[in-house]
């Protein structure tokens, strides 16, 4: 049996360590594809990446290019290609340039994977993920954002930190928009099966959600020449775990709604269930009276930066 074909477009730190995870984790063969101005790069890291695997022991295949040829008939393609925020910047200051850039890589998958599954990881994740669906027209299903899983990863991190337990066993989720107005869900988040609440009083953990909120600008600020990536690829490989295994995870992700929650035809963070067919099932749930207040006010946001983006001349 063939192994699935996953293309990472974009092969900076994000695309080449989630090429690193799905190659560790025997996903399938990966092609890495960066523009040709950075020339024989994407070749590089894969060779190097190749070079690792009798070490490591996987039997993945990868190879870097610059031609979307090579990554014809994808059964899954993340996008990772744009620019990264430096100190200073938001996540939305990168609106106008990554815009045009995943706009121009979703005309290439198009017209070369028609039938892919694409995990959009480009920043401002909310809007480029909108764009992608747009542009190619793909069912919305099948198109789909990777933030949540990230951002309850960060969450529940600093829970583990806080609490001296494994992060194993701590569950959570985090919705809304990719950005300062994500939602928690205290009452979906839980320790070996005890609600946090009866771990942590709610000023801690409002504390521990700021944090969380201010993750992605935390790290930039350490960095200070770029953003982070190895939990983004960590997040993503999950993703692409889910589809190529089809495992039927839920797992938070920006997808789209229309009817669901309210939103409108948007993409937001909410629980779904992923396997082969891409974003199979969104959950709705009841939110809480603050939930939802912090959720509608998230949807906002989104809302805003998508309409910003429609006013460019892309
Ligand atoms: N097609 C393919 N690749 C492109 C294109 C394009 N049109 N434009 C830029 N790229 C490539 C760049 O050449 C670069 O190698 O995208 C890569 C981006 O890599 P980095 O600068 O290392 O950025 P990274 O940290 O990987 O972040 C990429 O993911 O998490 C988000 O906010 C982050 O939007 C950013 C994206």
């Amino acid at each position: 049996m063939s192994r699935p074909k996953i293309s990472i477009i974009g092969a900076g730190n994000v695309g080449a360590t989630t090429a690193h995870w799905c190659a560790a984790a025997e996903l399938g063969d990966i092609v890495l594809l960066d523009i040709p101005q950075v020339g024989d790069m994407p070749k590089g890291k894969a060779l190097d990446l190749m070079q690792a695997s009798p070490i490591m022991g996987f039997d993945s295949k990868i190879i870097g290019t610059n031609d979307y040829a090579d990554t014809a008939g994808s059964s899954v393609i993340v996008i990772t290609a744009g620019i990264a925020r430096k100190p200073g910047m938001s996540r939305d200051d990168l609106l106008g340039t990554n815009a045009k850039i995943v706009g121009s890589v979703a005309a290439e998958i198009k017209a070369t994977s028609p039938e892919a599954i694409i995990i959009v990881v480009s920043n401002p994740l909310d809007a480029m993920v909108q764009r992608v669906q747009q542009v190619s027209g793909f069912p919305q299903k099948r198109v789909f954002g990777q933030a949540g899983v990230l951002d309850t990863a960060r969450y529940r991190t600093f829970l583990a930190m806080e609490l001296g337990v494994s992060v194993e066993d701590i569950t959570a989720l985090l919705m809304g928009g990719h950005g300062d107005t994500m939602v928690p869900m205290p009452s979906c988040t839980s320790v070996g099966g005890i609600p946090v609440t009866r771990l942590i009083d709610p000023k801690r953990l409002e504390e521990i959600v700021d944090r969380t909120r201010k993750g992605g600008a935390e790290i930039v600020g350490l960095l200070k020449t770029g953003s982070a990536y190895y939990a983004p690829a960590a997040a993503t490989t999950q993703m692409v775990e889910a589809i190529v295994r089809d495992k039927k995870r839920l797992i938070p992700v920006a997808a789209y709604c229309d009817n669901e929650y309210g939103v409108g035809g948007y993409y937001v963070g909410v629980p779904a269930i992923v396997g082969a067919g891409g974003v199979e099932r969104i959950i709705e749930l009841d939110l809480e009276p603050q939930e939802q207040v912090d959720f509608d006010k998230s949807v906002v946001a989104v809302k805003e930066l998508v309409a910003a983006m429609n006013n460019l001349s892309l």
